[in-house]
């Protein structure tokens, strides 16, 4: 295959302005691009022009491409990436900021120290679905009852963020990974960082066993491992990144089962297959749809077209890397019995998400104690009516109404 090497020789695609189908589903519009090749030039939302990388192969050597580089720094002028506060986070630094970084947390994340989590997410879990049926009800909206309440709760506790600054917190995150005008996000920023101020502060006079205490107390014990703007970035990330996430592996998961009784009957007769029931769910429907931006440091060959160095921003499509039928048979049917394993929608390479373990264990217990307390659960909306969330990044209902 030949490699092109002008930008000019590319249909620039305006994914921005694709409208609500391709919000509600993007699978067939990603698949047709696949057909014509795994590198598309697009205009995304912001007028930021990128690089999208489509097909499981490709898609998974971009998340593992250490030419490309996460940190912000990099990106080119043209590239119209604006300035982000509370941005000195992993996810946004190369190795060897990053490698310190999550060393310092990733401790804390282990399918061990999650598994002791189990007890108190159930919980949550069972107080979360008390409410959802107290009083005879009849319906709900289930992101509203379970799947946002359930991994804000998990992660507020972690922290040691009290609960019931919860409200405050979706405002802020959602506006911040959804489409929302620059403007906009920056106070939004404004007013997490000052809250984040005031919440070390206190949490310096009374340390507590939560995560940001221990990583207050490692600031404090050696200065030079995170200094105070990282900390506030570390706290920001995990927060957003602990529940925007989540709560759409729940509703999907669930949206996913509902459409299709038949899985769902299989499910209840045998919760062994819960595991790999959640691996079909993360793989059919996963709650990130494209990766975050990578920029590149020098020009990179990928499936045959050289992408220019100098900063490009690249962008790799989980969603349809999951649903490439090169790499899983049949691949937009919903099949809990299937092998999922080997799907990217944790990511891939230095970045795979720290939370997996997390957001795995949480989607067991919401969707299993779901399953036992409503055994008619049924969707009570069209699904061609339900609306998603904008932008490219999360992908989620912002409302499930169910019935039980
Ligand atoms: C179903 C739920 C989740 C999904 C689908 C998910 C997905 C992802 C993906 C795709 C990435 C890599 C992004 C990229 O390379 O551009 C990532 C990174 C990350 N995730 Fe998750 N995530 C989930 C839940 C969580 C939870 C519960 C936490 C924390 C408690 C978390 C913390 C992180 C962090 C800290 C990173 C950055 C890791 C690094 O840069 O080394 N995630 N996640």
């Amino acid at each position: 295959m030949g490699v092109h090497v002008t930008t000019e020789a590319f249909e620039i695609i305006d994914l921005s302005a694709m409208g609500e189908d391709f919000v509600r589903n993007p699978y067939p519009v990603y698949a047709q691009l696949r057909e014509r090749g795994p590198v598309h030039r697009v205009r995304l939302v912001d007028d930021i022009p990128a690089w999208l990388v489509v097909g499981y192969d490709e898609v998974r050597a971009v998340l593992g491409d250490d030419r490309l580089s996460k940190w912000l720094g990099n990106a080119s002028d043209s590239a119209n990436i604006g300035f982000e506060p509370l941005g000195s986070h992993m996810l946004n630094t190369d190795p060897p900021d990053h490698t310190r970084l999550r060393k310092l947390v990733v401790r804390t994340f282990t399918p061990r120290r999650v598994a002791a989590m189990e007890p108190r997410v159930q919980r949550l879990t069972d107080e979360l679905l008390d409410a959802m049926l107290a009083d005879g009800a009849r319906g709900a909206d289930l992101v509203d009852a379970l799947s946002f309440p359930l991994p804000m709760s998990v992660i507020c506790e972690l922290l040691g963020v009290p609960y019931e600054d919860r409200d405050e917190f979706r405002t802020w995150s959602n506006f911040v990974v959804g489409p929302a005008p620059y403007a906009e996000k920056m106070a939004a920023m404004d007013e997490v960082r000052s809250y984040l101020d005031q919440l070390i502060v206190k949490k310096r006079d009374e340390s507590g066993d939560d995560l940001l205490s221990a990583l207050i107390r490692t600031i404090d014990e050696d200065g030079d491992r995170l200094s105070h703007e990282e900390l506030l970035a570390m706290a920001w990330l995990l927060l957003v990144a602990g529940h925007e996430t989540t709560v759409n592996l729940i509703s999907n998961g669930v949206l996913a089962l509902l459409r299709h009784p038949d899985q769902l009957a299989d499910l209840r007769a045998d919760f062994s297959l819960l595991d790999n029931a959640v691996e079909e769910m993360l793989r059919y429907d996963g709650p990130v749809e494209t990766s975050t931006f990578r920029f590149t440091k020098e020009p990179v060959e990928i499936g045959g077209t050289l992408i220019p160095g100098g900063g490009e921003v690249v962008l790799a499509t989980i969603a349809d890397a999951d649903t490439d039928p090169a790499r899983f048979a049949e691949p937009r049917r919903f099949d809990i019995h299937r092998d999922a394993r080997g799907h990217l929608a944790f990511g891939h390479g230095i970045h795979y998400c720290l939370g997996a373990p997390l957001a795995r264990l949480e989607a067991r217990v919401a969707i299993r104690s779901l399953l036992e307390r409503c055994p008619d659960l049924a969707l009570d909306a069209h699904p061609a009516a339900l609306a998603y969330r904008e932008g490219m990044l999360i992908r989620g209902p912002y409302r499930l109404p169910v019935s039980f």
